[in-house]
């Protein structure tokens, strides 16, 4: 296996050279990207477009890249570690190949292996010059803390770091991106930036029972816990077929298309911290890839989940079940009609959306009308501060309950959306409960079943060694 890196790995930098790109060791890099300031620049913008700043600095004011982000697994907190450029706290020692491998083959300096919780198997598609360009901004303008991010202690068998190694055999693809001579130079940018760089797969790509993505469902759509990331391929109706180039670049600058969708939860914080900042080139570069995966039909939808419901006359008493509808319209009215209108057709300037129209609304699946509802909307974008309340507990508006939460989503369902979709407390409770805080939801997902294969496959391993021993 060593064998195989060490020809991948110089390969790899033998190309490089061919091409004028300089290889060099940290040492080298060190005297050279001092004086680059476009190579730090350049760096910069490549961390925000993969968002290395969402794991690595704790939130309400840690310390950038200071680590110390607990990434809550029901197997314990795993830590983000400090990578800044501190020598006793952080990654200051490390160099360039060291980091080369942190990031892109999950191994850390000192030869451990990393939890997936760090996803490196997006970042093994990076191309070595923007790792060098990385390594150069943190090394040369992230200020070094010499704080210590806490250890990540996990019961046995997942402190045994090596058997991420199992995992890792299976599922790391550890070669680097590919342009596809057959698609334009744009989408092959766009590709790059949605799976080495934005990762729009490691949320919208369904995952096995291994949680690797599966393979010809790209884009599909997937469950991230509490949020769907939906189907975005380009089928007319499970997909965004329907949207324009400009919707979707739209929706990924602002996270907001007024008779479309409105972006909330974990795609709410990568609009914020991450796609909001890219150049407008590489927004398009991205919207010209995703109109070209291959189109994904679920046979269950009809049509276009931004294609329900029209501004409200009383159709739901019609529709509905009497009795629920009569707690779910008091709620409306006194919870959500205030900035959505009686009607449900948001305000005249669409700062409060519309219901009717509305992807969380239509979809096939209440969970993101639900997630909705308990957390609310919460993204900064160009400045603008968009602000729904949440209504889980704590709120401070209404604390609704199971029941509550059901009856008035129920009754925006009938009213504004896909009257098929029936939403009941356990649903509720089950996303309530349902697993990690939007931030991390795209490896919480899949982190833990991800070490439970790899320490099932460690023991069955020590179950072998210790039964042939036993017969000799
Ligand atoms: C989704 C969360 C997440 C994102 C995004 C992320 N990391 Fe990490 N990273 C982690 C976690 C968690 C660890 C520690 C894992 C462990 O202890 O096994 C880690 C570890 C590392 C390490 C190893 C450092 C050490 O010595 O322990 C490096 C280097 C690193 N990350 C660099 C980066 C860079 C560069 C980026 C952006 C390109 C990035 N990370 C993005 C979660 C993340
Ligand atoms: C951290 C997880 C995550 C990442 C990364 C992510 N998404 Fe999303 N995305 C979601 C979730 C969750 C929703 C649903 C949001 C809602 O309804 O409020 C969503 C919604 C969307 C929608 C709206 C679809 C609809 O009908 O409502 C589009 C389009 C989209 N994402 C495209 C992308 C693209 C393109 C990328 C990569 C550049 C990307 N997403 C990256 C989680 C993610
Ligand atoms: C204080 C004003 C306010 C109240 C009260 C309010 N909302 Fe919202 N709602 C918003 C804003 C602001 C947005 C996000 C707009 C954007 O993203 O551009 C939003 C978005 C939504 C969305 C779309 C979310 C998505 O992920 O696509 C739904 C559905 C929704 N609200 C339903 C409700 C329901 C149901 C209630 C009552 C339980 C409610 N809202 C109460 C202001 C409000």
């Amino acid at each position: 296996m060593i064998g195989k890196r060490g020809r991948a790995a110089r390969v790899r930098y033998g190309l490089g050279a061919a091409l004028g790109v300089m290889s060099m060791t940290g040492i080298a890099l060190a005297q050279d990207a001092g004086g680059d300031a476009a190579l730090v620049a350049r760096g910069s913008y490549l961390a925000t477009a993969a968002d290395c700043a969402a794991c690595h600095t704790a939130p309400h004011g840690g310390k950038p890249f200071a680590g110390g982000y607990g990434i809550a697994s029901p197997l314990g907190s795993i830590y983000a570690s400090n990578i800044t450029p501190s020598k006793v706290a952080g990654i200051g020692n490390y160099t360039e190949a060291q980091f080369s491998r942190a990031v892109r083959e999950g191994i850390r300096g000192d030869g451990a292996h990393l939890y997936p919780a760090m996803p490196y198997t997006s970042y093994a598609k990076l191309t070595d010059q923007d790792i060098h360009a990385l390594y150069a901004y943190f090394t040369h303008e992230v200020r070094p803390v010499d704080e210590r991010a806490p250890v990540t202690q996990l019961p046995f068998p997942f402190n045994l770091r090596f058997s991420m190694m199992f995992w890792n055999a299976l599922y790391l693809d550890n070669s680097r991106f590919a342009p596809d001579p057959s698609k334009s130079a744009e989408v092959n940018r766009g590709a790059y930036l949605a799976i080495a760089l934005g990762h729009c797969d490691t949320c919208h790509t369904p995952r096995n029972v291994m949680m690797a993505e599966i393979g010809g469902k790209e884009l599909g759509g997937a469950s991230l816990g509490s949020w769907i990331a939906p189907n975005v391929t380009p089928d007319p109706v499970s997909g965004i077929g329907n949207w324009s180039s400009d919707d979707l670049f739209r929706y990924l600058k602002t996270g907001d298309v007024p008779g479309k969708a409105q972006a909330a939860g974990p795609m709410a914080e990568a609009i914020e911290h991450s796609f909001q900042h890219l150049t407008d080139d590489d927004l398009k570069a991205i919207v010209a890839y995703v109109r070209q995966v291959p189109a994904i039909r679920d046979g269950a939808d009809s049509r276009p989940r931004d294609s329900f419901g029209v501004a409200s006359g009383r159709e739901a008493v019609i529709r509905g079940a009497p009795g629920t509808l009569d707690n779910g319209e008091k709620l409306f009215s006194g919870d959500c009609a205030a900035c959505h209108q009686p009607g449900g057709q948001g305000s005249k300037d669409a700062y409060y959306p519309q219901l009717f129209h509305n992807a969380a609304v239509g979809a096939s699946t209440p969970d993101n009308l639900i997630a909705t509802i308990l957390e609310g909307v919460d993204r900064t974008v160009g400045g603008q501060h968009v602000f729904m309340p949440g209504f889980s507990r704590g709120s401070y508006v209404d604390e609704l309950s199971d029941q509550d939460v059901a009856d008035v989503g129920n009754y925006v369902l009938t009213q504004f959306g896909n009257p098929a979709v029936k939403i009941s407390a356990a649903d509720v409770a089950s996303i309530r409960h349902g697993g990690p805080k939007p931030l991390l939801a795209r490896v919480g997902g899949y982190i833990v079943p991800a070490m439970v294969g790899a320490a099932i496959v460690l023991l069955a391993l020590i179950g072998l060694v210790v039964a042939r021993r036993r017969k000799a």
